[in-house]
């Protein structure tokens, strides 16, 4: 984990309200794991004490990216910059999703802005011989991540809940068509795509599915506890013992939204 400034390359909207933002850090991307994230101080000096999570989106040699939803102050201040300007990061943070030894057929499924650390699961995943299929969901049409952003080897199914492009319905809807073909599952999404995938766990077939939760951080680092999520194995952190957890492992009838 390092602590650097590392220069806007190219920041831009690439969805509406939805920021693409290369960085170069060759310390943060030369030790990056899919599903890692780092924690981004925006603000000017102690503007705003809080740094903000951001999963890490893609690498490109001595650059990394973030795929960012504008949400509050944080996050429009970070749109708002331009290339060269410096930005501090803490990171890589967390522990990433693990692609066992065994797995070739992967399946990866992204609501809305869960894409962020999926891409960048499914560009290593290719690279090392698996084959990818990836539920891409949104709201609607306007909201998709572009394809030509995504990696061009993954087999790509949309849906949109408006039904304005792809399938109509949720990525939960339409699970059981891919789930019999994947050694394993990855996900991104809001809580409520994890617990109706809980819910419904007769349709993953016994697939480990690993998940990347979301939940308010304050340092990021195992210190403030502001992070504590319940789970069969007792209380964790998600900033250190995740962001990735084992579906199974999360007690969902007790989990706190952020
Ligand atoms: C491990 C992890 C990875 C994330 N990766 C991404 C990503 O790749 N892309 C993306 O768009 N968003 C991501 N988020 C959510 C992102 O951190 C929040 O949207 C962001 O912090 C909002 O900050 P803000 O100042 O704009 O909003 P404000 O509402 O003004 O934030 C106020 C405070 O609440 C915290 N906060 C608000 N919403 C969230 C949230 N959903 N999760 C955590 N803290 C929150 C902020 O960090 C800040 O400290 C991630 C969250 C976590 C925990
Ligand atoms: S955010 Fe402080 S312990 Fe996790």
């Amino acid at each position: 984990m390092e602590q650097v400034l590392a220069s806007i390359i190219y920041n831009s909207e690439v969805v509406p309200g939805v920021y693409l933002i290369w960085l170069e850090s060759a310390q943060i991307a030369s030790q990056a794991k899919p599903g890692q994230f780092a924690m981004v101080r925006c603000g000017k000096g102690a503007e705003y004490p809080l740094r903000r999570p951001l999963s890490i989106h893609r690498l490109d040699n001595n650059k990394l990216a973030f795929l960012f939803t504008i949400i509050g102050k944080g996050t429009h201040w970070l749109a708002q910059r331009q290339a060269g300007t410096n930005i501090d990061l803490l990171g890589p943070l967390g522990n990433g999703y693990t692609v066992q030894p065994g797995s070739r057929k992967l399946l990866l499924l992204a609501g809305g802005i869960g894409i962020a650390p999926l891409c960048f699961l499914a560009e290593k995943a290719i690279n090392q011989g698996c084959s990818v299929t990836l539920l891409l969901g949104a709201s609607t049409a306007t909201q998709l991540y572009p394809r030509h952003l995504l990696p061009a080897q993954a087999e790509l199914v949309i849906t949109t809940e408006d039904g304005t492009a792809g399938r109509e319905g949720m990525i939960t809807d339409f699970v059981h068509d891919f789930v019999g073909q994947a050694d394993q599952i990855f996900a991104c999404g809001p809580a409520s795509m994890y617990q109706t995938m809980a819910a419904q766990k007769q349709q993953l077939k016994g697939k480990p599915v690993q998940i990347s939760l979301e939940m308010r951080m304050g340092c990021g680092l195992g210190v403030c506890y502001g992070c504590t999520v319940k789970t069969k194995n007792g209380l964790k952190q998600v900033c250190k013992d995740g962001p990735v957890f084992n579906l199974d492992d999360i007690l969902w009838d007790e989990f706190a939204q952020v």
